[in-house]
């Protein structure tokens, strides 16, 4: 199991199982798998889930909660990976969150994230009462805390009150306002108001499907608020519009390498899915009036893309503070000092030094270095505090 997170998500397979079989009316059953006519029947209903939330996404805003079937098969597949993607996630934050809000939960995989990752307390919403019983139902089992509200931003029903070191949106806001362009006003909007209950200091977490199109609403939604100047505390270093939009095949996401638990590696099996990696696309924000982090000294690019290589050349995109760009090198110019270059993972956060413009990107050669400063999943480390210059010399500077 990849990440160090693999050991708790390793620990809520028997739980998901005891309350799936508990919500069907069943006790027995293997502890820590399905029996083949389960994975069958979940199989079923993950083939359905998967049809209805990224093909046609004819199930996106549709009360698919609420069938206990369907729930079910969320529970036992989606579950698992939405936790592990939170976890990727929240692994990037300079914080640990002590206060965490969970919207649009259904059955709390982030929530339970949170709490994995030593938030001490964690409100899970949701509009869905059946989705919100199961949260419950797994909080028992695991000797949990976790408090539930409903919540529904299309019907009003309001936001829990307080304010949060952590609110965590998993999935839910591809959902709302439509499927369309009409839909990045309202969500912005949406985000604006969720971020007014964050605290100082705290973020909020939006993670999203990779699929081109409710990534690329991501990025524009991302955009309205860049331009009502929020900052972004990840993924992007760029401050700009979204570069990653100007061409309409774009799109930005991250993959992460997991092993997946065997009970959703059967299930996948059943339901005719390949799910390999982790694929999410996602964004970190700050509360108002917060600025961007400090830029750090070097030349940084987030890799974008993945290894885009060649005949006797690596290349990958990169996008950092100058915006979205090719970084390429030829195998002959590799050195100690940028070998790492050819190894690199989507979602790295790389320094480059000695670049080339070529084309649309930067040329390396043997006189560049390269320094990971950020493997995917990390947190970029803040710019190193540059002491004040000594009086004498501050004056001499300006003048
Ligand atoms: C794909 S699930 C995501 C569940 C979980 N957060 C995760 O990451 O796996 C989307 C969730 O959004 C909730 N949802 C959709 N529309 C909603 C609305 N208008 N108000 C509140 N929740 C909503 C659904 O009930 C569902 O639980």
């Amino acid at each position: 199991m990849s990440g160090p997170y693999g050991k708790d998500l390793e620990r809520w397979i028997p739980r998901l199982i005891a309350v799936w079989r508990q919500a069907r009316g069943r006790a027995d059953g293997p502890e820590t798998r399905l029996t083949p006519q389960e994975v069958k029947e979940v199989g079923a209903g993950v083939k359905q889930l998967s049809l209805g939330l990224t093909r046609e996404r004819k199930l996106a805003g549709a009360r698919y909660m609420d069938d206990p079937r369907l729930l079910g098969a969320y529970l036992l597949f989606y579950w698992p990976v939405s936790y592990a993607q939170a976890r990727e996630a929240l692994g990037e934050l300079s914080a640990r969150p002590r206060s965490v809000l969970d919207l649009g939960s259904g059955p709390a995989p982030v929530a339970f994230a949170a709490l994995d990752a030593g938030a001490a307390e964690v409100t899970a919403a949701d509009r869905s009462k059946p989705a919100l019983a199961l949260a419950r139902a797994l909080a028992t089992e695991a000797g949990e805390a976790l408090a539930t509200r409903e919540w529904d931003p299309l019907r009003k029903a309001p936001l829990p009150e307080g304010k949060y070191d952590l609110i965590t949106m998993g999935h839910v806001l591809n959902e709302l306002y439509g499927a369309g362009d009409e839909a990045v006003k309202p969500r912005a909007a949406l985000l604006e108001q969720v971020l007014a209950q964050v605290k100082p200091g705290g973020s909020l977490v939006v993670l999203e499907p990779a699929l081109r199109e409710t990534s690329r609403l991501l990025l524009k939604v991302r955009d309205v608020m860049v331009e009502k100047g929020y900052a972004i505390r990840a993924p992007c270093m760029y401050r700009g519009a979204c570069p990653a939009l100007v061409k309409e095949s774009d799109w930005c996401h991250a993959e992460r390498t997991w092993t997946m638990p065997r009970v959703v590696e059967e299930i996948a099996k059943a339901a005719g899915l390949h799910k390999e990696a982790l694929k999410m696309s996602y964004l970190v924000l700050a509360p108002a009036g917060e600025g961007w982090p400090e830029p750090r000294p070097e030349r940084l690019f987030r890799i974008v893309s993945e290894s885009l290589e060649g005949k006797g050349r690596q290349r990958f995109i990169g996008c950092g503070a100058e915006g979205r760009m090719g970084l390429a090198m030829q195998e002959k110019h590799r050195t100690e000092k940028n070998e790492r270059f050819f190894k690199l993972h989507r979602g790295d956060v790389v320094s480059v030094t000695n670049t080339e413009a070529k084309g649309d990107g930067l040329a390396l050669d043997d006189r560049s270095e390269v320094k990971v400063v950020a493997y995917a999943g990390q947190g970029v480390p803040p710019a190193p505090k540059t002491p004040a210059p000594p009086p004498d010399e501050g004056k001499r500077e300006s003048t």
